[in-house]
């Protein structure tokens, strides 16, 4: 059974729902507090034993690799200041793992955003992670549970979490025959679906393990919902050509990609922090006297 070794980050979407911030800045640089998104999700992919790692960027979203990169003039002011700490968390931002850039020169959708690390892949199973879904686990990071099913399966796997009746035409909605405790073998996969529509009320979540099979089959997709490419086609297609697996995985997601799920994101972080956890609770309890 081949390793996961590889993860793909794609990072080239316009963020419509955040302009005017996103006008200038990627939406996987906004920030929880003080870490950007696609840090999370690049801590996920490390904690999980993925060392390789490959950011999709596009236009205007330089910012993410100079995050990644060294910083010489702000770590010298840092010493200079003797700001040892901060030092520290700027310089283990650079060398967190080993992050290579491709680009999408268009956002056409998700899959051809996938497709486009098909080289860099080769041919084996590698990870997808959406920097618009923050994944907390008290244990197992999330990628690493559906690696290790995929240890146990030798198939394409991807997160799934219950969808509320108001939210179902935002998600991919699967079907499927449920083969052991919150795993089930993937029949049906539509992108957006009306609630009519909706085969079932679990819907896909930014996290998944493909097998190299999926490059074909996104070449093969042609472009759905909102004229994109859509991965949820793709996979469609590959659930008619080898087995695809759903996973309700265990842990907490943000939907960081819209604003409400972003502002639950920043709250719940800041109010698990020691540094800030009794001012934001005072700020709450008493924000109604202003
Ligand atoms: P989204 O549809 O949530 O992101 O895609 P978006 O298009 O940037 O945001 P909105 O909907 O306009 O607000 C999920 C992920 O896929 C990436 C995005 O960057 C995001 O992380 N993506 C999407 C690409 O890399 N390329 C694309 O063509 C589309």
């Amino acid at each position: 059974m081949t390793m996961i070794r590889k993860g793909v980050i794609p990072a080239a979407g316009l963020g419509t729902r955040f302009l005017p911030a996103t006008k200038s800045m990627p939406k996987e640089m906004l920030p929880i507090i003080d870490k950007p998104l696609i840090q999370f999700v690049i801590e996920e992919a490390i904690n999980s034993g993925i060392g390789d790692i490959i950011i999709i960027t596009g236009k205007g979203k330089r910012a993410i690799e100079d995050y990644f990169d060294t910083s010489p003039e702000l770590e010298n002011h840092l010493i200079r200041t003797k700001k040892y700490e901060l030092l520290r968390a700027v310089q283990d931002i650079a060398s967190l793992a080993d992050i290579h850039y491709i680009r999408q020169k268009e956002p056409k959708g998700l899959g051809d955003a996938v497709l486009k690390a098909e080289k860099h892949i080769g041919d084996e199973p590698f990870a997808v992670l959406l920097g618009d879904d923050i994944i907390m686990s008290s244990a197992t990071p999330c990628t690493k549970q559906l690696m290790d099913l995929f240890e146990r399966y030798g198939h394409s796997i991807i997160a799934v979490e219950e969808v509320p009746n108001e939210k179902i035409s935002d998600y991919g909605i699967i079907k499927g025959r449920e083969t052991e405790h919150s795993v089930y073998r993937l029949e049906e996969i539509i992108e957006k679906p009306s609630l009519e529509e909706a085969p079932s009320t679990i819907g896909t979540v930014g996290r998944y393990i493909f097998t190299p099979e999926i490059f074909n089959c996104i070449k093969e997709t042609p472009p759905g919902k909102g004229n994109e490419v859509q991965l949820t086609d793709a996979i469609r297609m590959l659930m008619e050509r080898e087995e695809v697996y759903a996973y309700a995985f265990k842990g907490k997601r943000y939907d960081a990609g819209n604003k409400v799920g972003y502002i639950e994101a920043i709250l719940d972080f800041a109010l698990e922090r020691a540094d800030l956890r009794e001012a934001i609770l005072s700020y709450l309890q008493h924000k109604d006297n202003y």
